[in-house]
């Protein structure tokens, strides 16, 4: 077995057999390993939803209880929120902490994650604000299908060694391809725009970045820049979770569109408000 004691479950790639929807399937059982903790919620699957900045609350989901989680990573960024959406059983975490303190450099990914999955979660739907450095413009909804870690100087994996087997997991789709049907779906029923597919290029933060790296970027491909999708969707994808990611263009990246002088931070705030509207209706149509 390739799993460790402190891993909530076997690995169990997300993009594994093809499932028809985001409730019609059995969460994973539980890990082999006997020291694992068994999640409490196997009797039907849960989406989780991990709210970023501009969603720190779920106006949409019937909230039954709140509860902090301890991990043997530390504590996750907030309280997770239990409760209904649209007649389904969800989790909510704020992804920054209720007051959107932590910087996305300070997020504790590990502890959210291994919280999330061992709650019983069997997906996530990741917000995530970002800016355009191709193809989309501030206010758009995009759901990603690649991404580009630039990141640095994070936690960023559960098979970190130690006594552990050495563990490689598969990360050719980053993100879960059924969830991202699903999502696709949701968005056309709710009658809300979104594009599908970008490149997500994850970098640390928390100071935007220069002209010159988003020229850099671009030229590798990356089509739109976040601080925290790394390493949160590979943790995921250790766990497996399956992931995907919906992002909220809040502003052209550095040197592009109306940002060529500076990124504005008043015209972030202003998007960000409108985009997040939609993003609160598209949930419930997961
Ligand atoms: N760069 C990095 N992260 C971001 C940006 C950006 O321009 N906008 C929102 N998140």
């Amino acid at each position: 077995d390739t799993m460790t004691s402190r891993v909530p479950a076997r690995v169990a790639a997300g993009s594994g057999t093809p499932r028809q929807s985001v409730l019609s399937r059995p969460p994973n059982r539980a890990s082999r390993s006997p020291q694992t903790t068994r999640p409490r919620h196997q009797a039907s699957p849960m989406l989780a939803i991990i709210g970023g900045t501009g969603l720190t609350r779920l106006s949409t989901l019937a909230v039954t209880h709140r509860q902090v989680i301890r991990t043997p990573y530390g504590e996750p960024s907030a309280a997770l929120v239990f409760g209904e959406l649209a007649g389904h059983r969800a989790i909510f975490l704020a992804r920054h902490g209720h007051g959107h303190t932590i910087p996305p450099h300070r997020v504790n990914y590990r502890a959210n994650l291994w919280a999330l999955k061992e709650q019983g979660a069997s997906c996530i739907v990741a917000i995530a604000s970002v800016g355009a450095i191709r193809g989309c413009a501030p206010g758009d909804l995009v759901l990603p299908h690649q991404l580009i870690d630039y990141t640095w100087g994070r936690a960023h994996t559960f098979f970190d060694g130690g006594d552990q087997q050495v563990v490689h997991v598969d990360f050719t789709h980053p993100d879960s391809q059924r969830l991202r049907a699903i999502c696709l779906a949701g968005a056309r029923h709710g009658s809300i725009a979104m594009r599908d597919g970008g490149v997500y290029g994850a970098v640390s933060g928390p100071r935007l970045e220069t002209t010159a790296e988003i020229d850099r970027m671009d030229r590798d491909g990356a089509t739109l820049v976040g601080m925290t999708g790394m390493p949160e969707a590979v943790l995921a994808r250790e766990v497996g979770v399956d992931y995907a990611s919906v992002c909220v263009v809040v502003n052209h990246a550095a040197g592009r569109g109306d940002s060529v002088a500076n990124v504005s931070m008043e015209t972030i705030g202003n998007v960000l408000e409108s985009a997040m509207d939609r993003v609160r209706e598209l949930i419930p149509h997961i």
